[in-house]
């Protein structure tokens, strides 16, 4: 989502007569856009700006701003303890940027805007995007949902859609542009809906535009999951058999505390329908382990659900407790120990499923679209299958953005092997 607000706030300002520099010791103004999930995205940003601090005693006149997530959640202390960021703007004020610089410029005044918006999506903004494989397309902003854990409806605001029509003008640039995939992004991507156009309709208009060859989204919710939107990724070819299906834990208990509004029966009822109903689907997911009141028990419980659903990949994250949400108030905060064993356990469990369903393909024959050099020989190509897996093979005169059979010839750890079918 970042790197799509980027190449957004990057358009915003080009369209100004500004350019970007590949050397940040030139810059006149440099913006570092913020990510406020965890404590850990939080700490990087601390330690950037530190960096930025340093070029500015060498160039006073450098202009340094701090835009997102961060930005709207921490907008005092920012003010307070680093009076070198002269800009402080969230994630719904980018159309703003221009005038603030101008006004930065002319006076030596702090300046802040993080009024969030019902009704900011953008639209109309075409983001700057280089060519390349993939292009980010933003269908929907903020969330209703509130997780007990998360800061992002106080960050990013209410949910909100974007009209189809702007959605697939903007996806018909990309194409024209030469990007050959589309990812379509939102915090609750099936929570779309736009003058009663829902994320299935939308996704079916998408996968009929010409020339689109890959179309994945990210993230959905597994409580707006429904038959009518997997017989759709069923049908049609370019919608790419990979799903992203965030468990966050597989304890009932811990998931009425979450506030995710699903049961693990209701996930693994899904998990199993996935499956059934897309072909040699791909699917990862999110965990977080050690939420407060976090039993044993509990979290065996999430090890059962991972188990009989076996991922392709999992993102794991310790619970971080978040300013402004309502578990960072709950009882029974667990201690970094336990948290930390509890991460290593997952994370082992899950290499062992990422195998076991990585070396399901060996032998079998794959569409790869050919995304860049590998890293350890210029003899062979990296890409990626339908169901989002890196393979390397050798190119034997194929070129990048080519879509092509590979058969898989082993599977070592997450890295796929394979070869080219003639
Ligand atoms: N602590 C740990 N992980 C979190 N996530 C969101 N908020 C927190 C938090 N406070 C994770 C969830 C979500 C992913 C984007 O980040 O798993 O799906
Ligand atoms: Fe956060 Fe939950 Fe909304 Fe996802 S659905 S952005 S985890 S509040």
């Amino acid at each position: 989502m970042n790197i799509a607000d980027s190449e957004l706030i990057d358009g915003i300002l080009q369209k100004e007569g500004y350019n970007l520099t590949t050397n940040i010791e030139d810059a006149g103004a440099i913006f570092i856009n913020t990510c406020a999930v965890r404590d850990h995205a939080e700490a990087k940003v601390h330690s950037r700006l530190g960096l930025f601090n340093k070029i500015k005693k060498n160039n006073p006149k450098v202009i340094i701003g701090m835009l997102g997530c961060m930005a709207q959640n921490l907008k005092d202390e920012i003010l307070a303890n680093k009076p070198y960021v002269d800009i402080v703007l969230g994630p719904d004020s980018y159309r703003n940027l221009p005038k603030i610089l101008n006004k930065r410029i002319l006076e030596q005044k702090h300046i802040v805007d993080t009024e969030l918006s019902r009704y900011e999506v953008y639209d109309g903004l075409f983001p700057s995007r280089k060519e390349g494989i993939n292009a980010w397309v933003s269908i929907m902003r903020g969330c209703d949902k509130f997780c007990t854990f998360c800061i992002v409806p106080f960050t990013r605001g209410r949910e909100r859609s974007r009209s189809p029509e702007s959605i697939i003008k903007e996806i018909r640039k990309a194409i024209a542009i030469g990007f050959v995939e589309i990812t379509l992004l939102g915090q609750n991507v099936n929570s779309y809906e736009y003058n009663n156009v829902d994320f299935t309709n939308l996704l079916e208009q998408i996968a009929n535009i010409e020339g689109l060859r890959r179309l994945r989204y990210t993230s959905p919710h597994p409580s707006d999951i429904n038959e009518k939107l997997l017989k759709v990724m069923a049908v049609h070819k370019n919608i790419c058999n990979s799903i992203h299906f965030p468990l966050q834990s597989g304890s009932d208990q811990i998931l009425i505390r979450m506030n995710r509004t699903y049961t693990k029966e209701h996930f693994l009822f899904y998990a199993k329908k996935i499956r059934e109903i897309i072909p040699a689907v791909g699917i990862s997911t999110d965990i977080i382990v050690g939420f407060p009141s976090e039993t044993e028990t509990d979290f065996n419980d999430t090890l059962e659900v991972m188990d009989s659903v076996k991922f392709d990949s999992a993102y794991t994250f310790k619970y971080s407790p978040r300013p402004y949400t309502k578990a960072i108030e709950y009882d029974g905060q667990i201690s970094e120990e336990v948290k930390q064993k509890r991460l290593e356990r997952l994370i082992s469990l899950q290499k062992e499923h990422s195998l076991l369903r990585n070396r399901e393909m060996i032998g079998k024959i794959m569409n790869v679209l050919v995304e860049k050099e590998s890293k350890r020989s210029n003899a062979f190509w990296s890409g990626r299958t339908d169901s989002n897996k890196w393979v390397t093979f050798k190119k034997d005169g194929t070129k990048v953005k080519d879509i092509i059979p590979v058969r898989i010839t082993s599977a070592q750890g997450v890295t796929l092997k394979g070869q080219i079918e003639r």
